[in-house]
């Protein structure tokens, strides 16, 4: 297995006006954005996120095999860091166009950025850039100031993506 690459972002020092740019972009180029949270944590939506990840999960490096649908609501829906609140989904229309999840630690501390993902026909217009804006706030709002990540080696545009955000590496030893 190759050495994971574990970046961690500041909030206290993060620029929320350096990425607002790619929020209202976004928005103007009619894309949504709303949390699981306030659509609603339904057995619907549950699906519907699921089959996002999955979708956007078959892009990275040496991910495998994905949880059925069972696995997924186990491991990571009926999980006690699951917050829908904390689940920020970019819509096109009806269609859920892509994700960022993440997970709040509060024996550890910190909170964690789980998946972001964008379907392949959105990509490259700043979307993520967009979402991670609207999960580091809920981070700051739910009184966190460490974000961490862990990514694949191989998976050089979701390291560029968090990189471009802040992240640096994490330091043997640190909170992420
Ligand atoms: C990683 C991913 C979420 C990026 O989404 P995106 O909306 O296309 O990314 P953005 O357009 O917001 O780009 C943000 C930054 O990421 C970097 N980036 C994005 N795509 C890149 C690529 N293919 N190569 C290198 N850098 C890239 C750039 O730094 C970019 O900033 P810039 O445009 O100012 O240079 C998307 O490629 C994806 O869904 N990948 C599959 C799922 C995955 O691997 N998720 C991460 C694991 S949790």
């Amino acid at each position: 297995m190759p050495e994971w690459v574990r970046l961690q972002l500041d909030i206290d020092e993060f620029d929320d006006h350096a990425f607002e740019p790619y929020l209202r972009r976004a928005r103007a180029s009619g894309i949504d954005f709303a949390t699981m949270a306030e659509l609603g944590d339904t057995p619907d939506h549950r699906r519907a996120l699921y089959d996002l990840n999955k979708t956007c999960s078959a892009d990275i490096p040496d991910r495998g095999e994905f949880y059925t649908y069972e696995e997924y609501l186990a491991q990571r829906i009926d999980a006690p860091t699951f917050n829908p609140g904390g689940v920020v989904l970019a819509l096109h229309g009806n269609e859920w166009i892509g994700m960022s999840a993440t997970s709040l630690h509060p024996d550890r501390g910190l909170a964690f950025s789980e998946m972001t993902g964008v379907l392949g026909p959105y990509r490259g217009q700043g979307l993520s850039l967009a979402m991670k804006l609207l999960a580091i706030r809920f981070v700051r709002l739910s009184g966190y100031r460490w974000l961490g990540t862990l990514h694949h080696p191989g998976n050089a545009s979701a390291i560029a993506m968090n990189r471009r955000l802040g992240f640096v590496d994490q330091a043997a030893g640190t909170v992420a």
